[in-house]
């Protein structure tokens, strides 16, 4: 049994809470409590890091692991050890029944952690759905707060429905609510101060996260990536931070809250200039059920095939287990080895 009075920071057993022969872990001894579910590819932003803007190739309806399936894999995943689960897409909430999903995944004993990724456009239309269903929070992908550099970056011109939808989540008590932005040089990267204003009146968690070369196209380079550390220096020019007291040690994110005591925070996931593999607890599932050890992941192990196979729980659970003593130590983005995986973000699941 895990004891719920020794603090986060403290190193905790392998096997906390989890019999030894069913948990997931790595072939680095990493310890996998965490699990990315992309419920579908498609998604109605175009955002210009992340997807083509025409002549998309949908994942064809009968290739996608249906929510039943996904739910599943969700219940054997938690058998083993997993704890969080984040819902991603393309857009989580154009998957049709999603509440069902998540009703079926919040009762699971063991689930300590569930929240959804979003773009925020159907919020209005589902975060009352999406919180009686079990969900607990939301991450909405919010690159600008100017109308006309969000359209340039999504590709839509769409920043009120985004803010609506975040309204809608925080009416539905889907809070603490972050925002996700991904800064790109010489178009978003200008905002970093005006994010953090943002995050202090609103009392949300604002991340900003290193551009990935996970885009469709050659845009990523370091011309185009903005250092985390810039943009933290350009914030604490207007308002000083201090780190979290609250960090969690496997999250990408390195947590700051304001020194002046305002509410909110900010987040900084520098995935390229600092990464964090060596604590990563992550793997993920795509739409048409495949397991992704790593984002960077060459290869993929499918579970859906042998699932529609007749395969039982517990060999589904031993697939997982020995899927993941093949995670990956590392990306090499920085050093020379790195090779793109032939998949975007949208259709990893981001
Ligand atoms: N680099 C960094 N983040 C990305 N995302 C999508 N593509 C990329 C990329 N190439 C982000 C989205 C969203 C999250 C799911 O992944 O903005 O916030
Ligand atoms: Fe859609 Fe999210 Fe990709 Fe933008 S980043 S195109 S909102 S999946």
């Amino acid at each position: 049994m895990s004891d719920s009075h020794v603090p986060e920071h403290l190193p905790r057993p392998v096997f906390d809470g989890v019999a030894p022969e069913s948990a997931l872990v790595d072939g680095w001894a990493r310890r996998i409590e965490s699990l990315r579910i992309s419920v579908t590819d498609r998604c109605n932003f175009r955002c210009v890091y992340c997807i083509p803007e025409q002549d998309i190739e949908w994942l064809p309806k009968g290739e996608l692991a249906t929510l039943e399936e996904l739910a599943r894999i969700t219940r054997v995943a938690v058998g083993c050890g997993v704890k969080k689960l984040r819902v991603t897409g393309g857009e989580p909430l154009l998957r049709k029944n999603l509440p069902n999903l998540i009703r079926e995944v919040a009762k699971l004993p063991g689930l300590e952690d569930l929240a959804l990724t979003t773009n925020g456009t159907e919020l209005p239309r589902l975060a009352g759905a999406l919180r009686a269903a079990g969900l607990e929070r939301v991450n909405v992908s919010l690159d600008s707060l100017d109308p006309a550099t969000f359209a340039k970056l999504a590709q839509r011109d769409a920043l009120a429905d985004v803010l609506a939808g975040i309204d809608a989540a925080e009416a539905a008590g889907l809070v603490p609510i972050s925002v996700n932005c991904v800064v790109l040089r010489g178009v978003n990267d200008g905002e970093a101060v005006a994010f953090a204003r943002f995050a202090r009146e609103r009392g949300f968690e604002v991340r900003f996260i290193e551009f990935m070369p996970l885009e469709h196209g050659q845009r990523w380079g370091t011309n185009a990536l903005v250092p985390g550390h810039e943009l933290r220096a350009r914030v604490e020019q207007v308002f000083p931070l201090r780190p979290a007291p609250d960090q969690d040690p496997h999250a990408p994110s390195r947590d700051w809250v304001f020194a002046d005591g305002a509410p909110g925070r900010m987040g900084f996931i520098d995935s390229v200039t600092a990464p964090f593999c060596a604590s990563c607890n992550r793997i993920r599932l795509t739409a048409d059920g495949k397991l992704r050890t790593c984002l960077f992941s060459l290869r993929e192990h499918d579970l859906l095939g042998p699932m529609r196979a007749g395969l039982s729980d517990a060999e589904l659970a031993d697939r997982l287990r020995a899927a993941v003593t093949t995670k990956e130590l590392k990306h090499h983005i920085s050093d020379g080895l790195f090779v793109k995986p032939e998949r975007t973000m949208s259709q990893i699941g981001g």
